[in-house]
């Protein structure tokens, strides 16, 4: 089976009866929602998604899982997805996908917070550039920020590379070439630059989940 579905598969069956679930954004978010929404009608449970981006919220609603919102619900797991994994303290980087603001607040909030990913993302360092969301107005000089943090940002062009990527929130997304060493302490730096409004590392999970060619493994 693709790595991808075998761990989208065994994080479905995480999930309890009854339970308020966040729906994390990528291709392998996808996969665990399929997988869910399978659970739902063969055993026949009932699940609430919090949904991370438009994008979680209209495959979840097409596989018929009811949707709640974080304004009124608390959420006892989310699963989402991510870009890297670096193994010794499993600090993360998303929002390749442009999600990781709607994807902090659910991922963060939730009792408990399960990355799922295949091999290919774990690594001994962080590479990936890391995604910043801001407000259009401020990307000049956020950008000049980083810069005096170390990180070269540029702004995340759509498929056509005519204009900027809108997020779910309206803003753009810079994507900064930055050293994570200190990951917990680079996460809240970048936040505190007026403009930026989160920033795609993330130094909290749980639990990751990794689809390997020997099955699937946690690492705490
Ligand atoms: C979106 C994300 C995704 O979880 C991340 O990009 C991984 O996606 P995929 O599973 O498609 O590789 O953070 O903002």
């Amino acid at each position: 089976m693709d790595l991808k579905r075998a761990v989208a598969k065994e994080a479905a069956k995480l999930i309890k009866d009854g339970s308020v679930v966040g729906l994390g954004s990528g291709s392998t978010a996808a996969l665990f929602i399929e997988e869910l929404a399978k659970r739902m009608e063969n055993e026949d449970i009932a699940i609430f998604g919090v949904p991370t981006s438009y994008e979680a919220k209209l495959l979840a609603s097409h596989y018929g899982i009811p949707i709640v919102s974080i304004e009124d619900y608390d959420v006892d797991i989310a699963v989402d997805g991510a870009d890297e994994v670096r193994k010794k303290d499993l600090a993360l980087i998303k929002g390749g996908g442009g999600c990781h603001t709607w994807e902090k607040i659910v991922d963060y909030n939730a009792k408990e917070f399960v990355v799922i990913v295949d091999e290919s993302k774990v690594k001994d360092s962080l590479s990936f550039p890391v995604p910043v969301e801001v407000i259009p107005h401020s990307y000049r000089v956020v950008m000049k920020r980083l810069k005096e943090l170390g990180g070269e940002s540029v702004i995340r062009l759509g498929e056509r590379k005519r204009g900027p990527v809108i997020t779910d929130n309206g803003n753009f997304i810079l994507d900064v070439n930055i050293k994570v060493e200190n990951a917990e302490e680079l996460e809240e730096k970048i936040n505190n630059i007026p403009g930026v409004v989160e920033n795609g590392i993330f130094s909290r999970v749980d639990k990751v989940l990794v689809g390997t060619k020997k099955g699937v493994k946690a690492l705490k």
